[in-house]
């Protein structure tokens, strides 16, 4: 039997709403497989925490997460607190202080999901996006000088070194070797001459260590236009922080919408505690009324279960999302439904206990 002990940040806005679901999924599994337990400990950081305290999180919270086997995160962010401050001082904190380089975003249509495209099948929209996760536009670092007069000027930078160039590529590279996908880098090297030139550089270099992964480059605004006018063409598609971001919502409101979309920010090495979270925000236009779709944090904990190599359990998860999203089951107002985020949740775990 292993005891998997889960960092709980359910966070602002919706994601209290969803988490209860994800952690529901979950009590369920460990009642319903005895080799499986879990042990949650909730932490109550977010914005009103902040409103409270002054701070996302305490001051030692890395050093309390760090012994933990993965975190689940809700959502992060509401009005009243600065989304800078918000969003760095603890989701982004946490990516970055855990290395938590890799974020996994797949792109998937299932049967039955809306999609505002026309002539679409299931079978053409099917990307993994491998989003940095480190560094980058994300960085952090710049400057704001001469604030409130006429000379203010603020500068932002974007942080792209050799390792972490290297390492999410090739984190990349081996995912679509494996699954046998081609591989698209996303650039602007016709605009961004010193990040972008190098990315598009340091992806070459690795290729050459695959010579049997098919690749293609795209530049980000041209990728756009191809993920609703052509989505076959992407595959692995290997993208930095800012731009993977951006594409993977456009990716789910192809394959779906946000109701249905997760991520996973991962430490591929386990030195540190890895993330699973839903890529939704927090909704603040919804929060409160019971009606956000729990699908995309119930998927995090499928792909959190995934990483601890239950991946009968992941795809018994799956297959149940698949099973509602295809016969229309108790879904939520953004999947065309009437259900509650709980009745949602409740047809969830009736289809894992048959
Ligand atoms: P959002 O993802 O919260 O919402 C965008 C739209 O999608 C809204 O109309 C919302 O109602 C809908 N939506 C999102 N999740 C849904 C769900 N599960 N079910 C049904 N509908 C859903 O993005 P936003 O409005 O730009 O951001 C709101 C706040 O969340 C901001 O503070 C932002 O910084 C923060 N944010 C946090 C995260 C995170 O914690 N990972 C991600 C994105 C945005
Ligand atoms: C996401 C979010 C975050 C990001 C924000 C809230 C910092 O949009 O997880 O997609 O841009 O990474
Ligand atoms: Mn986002």
């Amino acid at each position: 039997m292993k005891e998997y002990r889960i960092a709980v940040i359910a966070g602002d806005g919706i994601g209290p709403e969803v988490m209860y679901e994800g952690i529901r999924v979950l009590e369920k599994i460990a009642e319903l497989d005895p080799e499986i337990r879990f042990c949650f400990t909730e932490f109550p950081w977010g914005c009103e925490y902040y409103l409270e305290h002054g701070e996302m999180m305490p001051a030692d919270g890395m050093d309390i997460l760090k012994d933990y086997d993965a975190i689940l995160l809700g959502a992060v962010g509401y009005p009243g607190v600065p989304d800078h401050i918000s969003l760095r001082d603890l989701l982004l904190r946490i990516r970055h202080g855990f290395d938590e380089y890799v974020n996994v975003r797949p792109v998937q249509l299932m049967p039955g999901a809306p999609c505002p495209l026309k002539d679409v099948k299931p079978e053409d929209i099917n990307m993994i996006f491998i989003r940095e996760n480190s560094e980058g536009e994300y960085h952090g670092s710049g400057a704001w000088l001469y604030p409130d007069t006429p000379q203010e000027v603020v500068i932002q930078n974007g942080v792209f070194s050799r390792m972490g160039c290297e390492r999410i590529m090739r984190y990349a590279y081996e995912l679509a070797r494996k699954k046998q996908m081609t591989l698209t880098s996303i650039s602007k090297g016709n605009a961004l001459n010193y990040s972008m030139v190098f990315w598009d550089q340091v992806f070459a270099e690795v290729g050459k260590e695959y010579p049997d992964v098919k690749t293609q480059t795209f530049l980000v605004d041209a990728a756009s236009m191809f993920m609703v006018k052509d989505p076959k063409r992407f595959q692995v598609v290997v993208a930095s922080n800012l731009f993977g971001d951006i594409l993977t919502d456009l990716g789910a409101a192809i394959s779906g919408g946000m109701g249905l979309a997760s991520g996973a920010n991962l430490n591929p090495e386990r030195k540190y505690p890895s993330m699973f979270e839903p890529i939704h925000g927090s909704a603040p236009d919804i929060a409160g009324k019971g009606i956000a779709n729990p699908l995309a944090m119930i998927r995090s904990v499928a792909d959190m279960l995934e990483f601890f190599g239950h991946d009968a359990w992941a795809g018994k998860i799956m297959k149940a999302i698949e099973t509602m999203v295809e016969t229309e089951d108790s879904l939520t107002v953004d999947l065309g439904g009437t259900a509650s985020t709980q009745e949602c949740g409740d047809a969830l775990i009736r289809l894992l206990e048959k």
